[in-house]
């Protein structure tokens, strides 16, 4: 017999599995993780389903920049994301990944179906190929001058300086970053979805889909209003994805899946995977969920189109109702974009060491509101909010009211009934109950707040400690008020709210509904736990005393004064610096000019021999003192730093003293420094040189 309790699935954006997650990051799984909790709150049949996203190319030039199966890349990062996500308290009932035999069943299982309903075709283009590594360069992978502004060194797909997008064949000057050669154009064949012919479709569904964000709704009537284009679902190798059956064949040569294509199909075939592993009468499948029953995507502003495009015009094909969708904005910290050169980029790993997940949660919940804006991880804010909201008022209530009523009654016998208060607290129960369904936790974090203000003025009032015997009654509705917040707040702060009611429930540790609000509740009160603690240190990132930047060698000369050394003119983005430098021995002027290296900038200028030297040239030394430059693909004057560290002010300064003092040495062909490698926006810096090799 059909349940008559309808199936509700879940999902947040899958995350890439190539990297540790971030403060960005936990916005969207705080969201989610408090709406599917306040649904398993209210009793529904809700499930939380997530996914390592594994596929792509950064994963598999990532992989192979480690020397390790990217498979097995992307599994080491998943485990560290996920137990990153259950320190923050995020809760999934599956968390399962894109590189599974259900994603490439249920994948195949699209392709096959929209082909056979003529929504596939093929169709042959000119792409860039380097012909010294044999294969096609992804958009990323070409680089050159933009066409539009004439700003150097863009990548293939937009330019950084002005902001156009573009095709990488438009670039003027392109090259390719994998061997600096430049690419030729070579026809390649390619699988498309007819994304324009499902146009009405989606113009209808956003018309009687009501739950569509308006600012979302704009932004896809311009889509619509422009005309959609069709989509290209292939990619060619190397790629790490899904094989296309009959690529070979079809399109002449193996093509793999797009990561869009079949990422998102990981929604739906890690909901398979939970149900498989179910057993007896509660078992479902997919489809009950999904066909039948209600599905919700949490995902963040910068993969709308995917979303609301690309994957609903999927599901319309295959005969699937397309889920509702709450799109929420980005984290800046301290109004600013995270960055590693700013000093504003935290590991969720790093935060949770020193912050609770709760004081963030919180911090969270009083912002969103289900507007795509964005969020300011504003320090200051955040220890306030956390002090003087979080633990001075709903933590000190529920804490010494608990307390209280342990050390002089332990067990509650009577409570005092508050006709006016409780009628009040009820009204606002109800809206809280609205706010929750409608993600709206700004406003019902509100009213709680209201709630835990009522308690303390009440106890306060009360004095119960002038005459505690006396008293029994209304410290009775002070704990009835203390257990109503922790069901309240249960989405919001679980570990709070699984310690008010342990320390209320006696023998059963299954925590609270919704239903069993009640102003009337009697039993056994045992010492609390400490309910919530105070944010007392700064947030601050380590900082790596040397300012390394990328820069490149324009102009190489004698010094007129000394033998071994040049006198170089490097550009390091927004300025020009003259460096002197004993490369003489080691390197031709033909052989430096034009070359992209590493610089330390902050080293204290100094004259050397009469000539002014304004940064180092960086370098790798083996044991046979043979040289080697830091050679870089990157933006001019871009910051290298270490992993997990931030770059020090561009006016700090240090000593040759205190420079020699830091021991940086190659290691599997990186930069390595206290067991951290140096990157540059965002890759690694790769020297083949013989590893314990010395930068100097
Ligand atoms: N793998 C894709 C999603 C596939 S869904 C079928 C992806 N992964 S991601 O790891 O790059 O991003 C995961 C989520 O984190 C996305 O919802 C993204 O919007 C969100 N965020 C990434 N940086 C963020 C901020 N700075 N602030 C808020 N959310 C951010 O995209
Ligand atoms: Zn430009």
């Amino acid at each position: 017999m059909k349940s008559d309790q309808e199936k509700i699935v879940v999902t947040y954006a899958l995350p890439y599995a190539n990297g540790q997650l971030h403060l960005g990051h936990s916005l969207g799984f705080i969201e989610t993780d408090i709406f599917i909790r306040s649904l398993k709150l209210f009793r529904k049949e809700a499930l939380f389903i997530c996914a390592s996203d594994m596929h792509g190319t950064p994963i598999e030039v990532k992989a192979k920049e480690a020397g390790i199966d990217p498979e097995k890349f992307a599994e080491q990062f998943s485990k560290s994301q996920q137990s990153d996500l259950k320190d923050l308290l995020v809760e999934f009932d599956n968390f399962h990944k894109t590189h599974s035999k259900e994603n490439k069943g249920l994948a195949e299982l699209f392709f096959k179906t929209l082909k056979e309903k003529k929504l596939i075709y093929l169709k042959e283009t000119e792409q860039m190929y380097d012909s010294q590594a044999n294969q096609f360069l992804p958009d990323r992978f070409v680089k050159g001058t933009c066409p539009k502004c004439g700003g150097e060194d863009q990548y293939g797909d937009a330019c950084e300086k002005c902001g156009a997008t573009y095709n990488p064949t438009e670039l003027k000057t392109p090259y390719s970053v994998l061997t600096k050669t430049k690419p030729i154009l070579k026809k390649s064949t390619h699988y498309y979805f007819k994304l324009k012919e499902m146009s009405p479709k989606i113009t209808s569904w956003l018309k009687n889909d009501k739950t569509i964000q308006p600012e979302i709704r704009n932004f896809i009537e311009g889509w619509l209003k422009e005309g959609l284009q069709d989509w290209c679902i292939s990619r060619d190798a190397p790629y790490f994805g899904f094989e296309i059956p009959e690529s070979k064949k079809e399109a002449g040569a193996i093509k793999y899946f797009y990561v869009w294509l079949d990422a998102p199909i990981g929604y739906i075939s890690s909901t398979k995977n939970y149900c498989d592993k179910q057993s007896g009468k509660k078992k479902s499948s997919w489809e009950d969920y999904w066909m039948n029953g209600s599905v919700y995507h949490f995902i963040g502003k910068d993969i709308i189109y995917f979303h609301y495009l690309f994957w609903p015009a999927m599901l319309m094909a295959m005969n699937i109702p397309v889920p509702k969708i709450t799109t929420h904005g980005f984290i800046t910290v301290n109004g600013q974009k995270m960055s590693k050169s700013r000093g504003t980029f935290f590991t969720l790993k790093d935060f949770l060491s020193i912050y609770s997940a709760e004081s963030l949660r919180f911090y969270y919940a009083n912002h969103l509101d289900r507007k795509v804006v964005d969020i300011d991880f504003n320090f200051s804010d955040f220890q306030a909010v956390t002090n003087n909201v979080l633990v001075a008022n709903i933590g000190n209530f529920c804490y010494r009211t608990l307390v209280f009523a342990n050390k002089n009654y332990g067990k509650i016998t009577q409570v005092t009934e508050e006709k006016s208060l409780q009628r009040k607290i009820e009204k606002h129960l109800k809206s809280i109950k609205e706010h929750y369904s409608n993600q709206n936790f700004k406003d019902a974090v509100k009213l709680i707040l209201q709630i835990a203000d009522e308690g303390n003025s009440y106890f306060q009032k009360a004095e119960p400690w002038k005459n505690p015997e006396m008293k029994q009654d209304e410290v009775g509705f002070c704990v009835n008020l203390a257990r109503t917040l922790s069901i309240i707040l249960q989405p919001i702060l679980p570990s709070f709210s699984e310690k008010v009611q342990g320390s209320l429930s006696g023998k059963s540790k299954k925590s609270l509904y919704w239903d069993d609000i009640v102003f009337n509740w009697k039993g056994t009160v045992k010492k609390p736990e400490l309910l919530m603690s105070k944010v007392e240190v700064p947030l601050e990132t380590p900082v790596f005393p040397l300012l390394i930047k990328s820069g490149k060698i324009v102009e190489v000369k004698d010094h007129p004064n000394a033998d071994s050394l040049y006198v170089m003119t490097v550009d390091i983005g927004n300025e020009k610096r003259q460096v002197v430098a004993g490369l003489k021995k080691h390197f031709t002027v033909k052989e430096l000019v034009g070359k992209k290296a590493l610089f330390l900038v902050n080293l204290k200028k100094a004259k050397i021999r009469g000539e002014m030297s304004e940064a180092m040239t960086l370098v790798a030394e083996d044991k046979d003192h043979k040289i080697t430059l830091l050679e870089v693909d990157s933006n001019l004057g871009s910051n290298a730093c270490f992993e997990e560290m931030n770059p020090p002010e561009l006016s700090s300064e240090v000593s040759f003293e205190d420079f020699v003092k830091i021991k940086m040495a190659v290691k599997d062909g990186r930069v390595n420094f206290d067991g951290k490698n140096l990157q540059v926006d965002g890759r690694d810096v790769v020297v083949k040189v013989k590893d314990g090799s010395k930068i100097c």
